[in-house]
């Protein structure tokens, strides 16, 4: 990576990931222009439309040539009624998280707006935490199979892997960032009561990591209880960490405290390495092309990115500028708003501004310097 410049692989994909991804390049075009970033985006076709066409999901090598060739990778969304079983999406979305080896997907839940929290008693400020969720193991990563398929007798298997070494760097990577972002508690969740193997695994490994950051105060919840909780009181969690299926559930009912699945975005991270960035949502593929999506999660994606990248100030100023929106209601119908999708784009580009000092962001908007730098 270049001081100035910013070298981003793009893949917008299907669906509603194709309009966002739109809006997200957008503004990272506008705050690169502002600030005399050189962006260089590259574009790539892979989705369901390309699929269909060529009969290829990703090209070989592609993963290779995204790891050397780019500072960071923006994708959309994939999913398509057309493609049932989702191979594309599995091999280019679940390959880039896992041939990557991009172990953290690290998801903020923030609302922005007190208009935005369903919550009754509370107000934006109440929903603040963050979200790892392990990106590389548990029942994702495809092992199981059919015996007898397509019979009355049909046994299907679907396994949860977790591995000392995946569900050891996920904690340390939640425990570090509490540690760097001043955050106080790390809370694991799981469902060991009745998932005894895998949770034994995660129970002994979170404790003992947990040792090594005495100032951090580490504590468990069936995942469960933790759902219920986020909604009872949301101001009890700084950092959680999960696993796979049980991060991905929570963290739409993580977006559903922001405002929306239109409102949350994602990283897939791995330190040190090319990392890729994605707005929580799916493909919503009645919505495709209607102007009716809320490209503020991508955006706010675009803003995790910049924030990745070393561009603290845009990042904050992206926010600022996507809160500002929601608050003047300048958004999509979701959040309260009689936008479109590219006039929302437009909206947030229009209120970018690069002078406010991050102390005195509204309240509501930037509460925290939190970076998800090596998170
Ligand atoms: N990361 C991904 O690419 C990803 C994630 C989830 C689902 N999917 C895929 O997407 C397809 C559709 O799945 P789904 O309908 O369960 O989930 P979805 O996230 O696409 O949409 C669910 C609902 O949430 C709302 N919504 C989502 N994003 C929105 C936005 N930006 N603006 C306004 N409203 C929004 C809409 O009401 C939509 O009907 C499926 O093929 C699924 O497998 C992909």
């Amino acid at each position: 990576m270049f001081p100035g410049r910013m070298r981003i692989a793009v893949v917008p994909g299907d669906g509603i990931g194709v309009d966002v991804t739109a809006e997200a390049i957008k503004v990272l075009d506008r705050v690169c222009e502002s600030r005399g970033i050189d962006l260089d985006a590259v574009y790539f076709p892979w989705s369901a439309d390309h699929y269909l066409q060529t009969g290829e999901t990703i090209p070989p090598g592609a993963f290779d040539e995204l790891s050397r060739g780019y500072d960071a990778i923006f994708m959309g969304a994939f999913g398509d009624p057309r493609v049932p079983d989702m191979k594309h999406a599995a091999d280019i979305l679940l390959g880039a998280r896992f041939r990557l080896d991009l172990y953290v997907n690290f998801r903020p839940v923030r609302c922005l707006d007190d208009r935005l929290c369903p919550l009754k008693g509370f107000s934006a400020e109440d929903v603040d935490f963050v979200v790892f969720r392990e990106n590389t193991e548990g029942s994702y990563v495809g092992a199981g199979g059919h015996l007898k398929k397509g019979t009355p007798d049909e046994v299907a298997t679907q396994e949860d892997v977790s591995t000392r070494k995946g569900v050891e760097r996920i904690c340390r990577a939640a425990f570090d960032y509490a540690v760097r972002r001043g955050r106080r508690r790390v809370v694991m969740s799981d469902k060991s009561n009745a998932m005894r193997f895998v949770g034994d695994l995660w129970q002994r490994t979170f404790f003992e990591v947990a040792k090594d950051y005495p100032g951090i105060e580490a504590s468990h919840l069936y995942i469960d209880a933790l759902c219920m909780q986020m909604v009872k009181d949301p101001r009890q969690f700084d950092v959680i960490v999960t696993n796979n299926m049980f991060g991905d559930i929570a963290t739409d009912l993580g977006a559903a405290l922001q405002g929306g699945l239109g409102m949350a975005a994602s990283g897939n991270l791995h330190p040190g390495r090319v990392s890729m960035f994605e707005p929580v949502h799916g493909s919503a593929p009645k919505y495709a092309g209607t102007g009716k999506a809320n490209p503020f999660g991508a955006i706010l994606t675009a803003g995790l990115m910049l924030e990745h990248l070393g561009y603290e100030a845009e990042a904050q100023a992206v926010e600022r500028a996507v809160a500002a929106c929601v608050r003047e209601r300048a958004g999509t119908a979701d959040v309260g708003g009689t936008l479109t999708t590219a006039e929302s784009g437009n909206a947030v580009c229009e209120r970018l501004r690069f002078d406010d000092p991050a102390g005195e962001a509204p309240a509501g908007t930037i509460r925290s310097k939190e970076s998800v730098e090596n998170a």
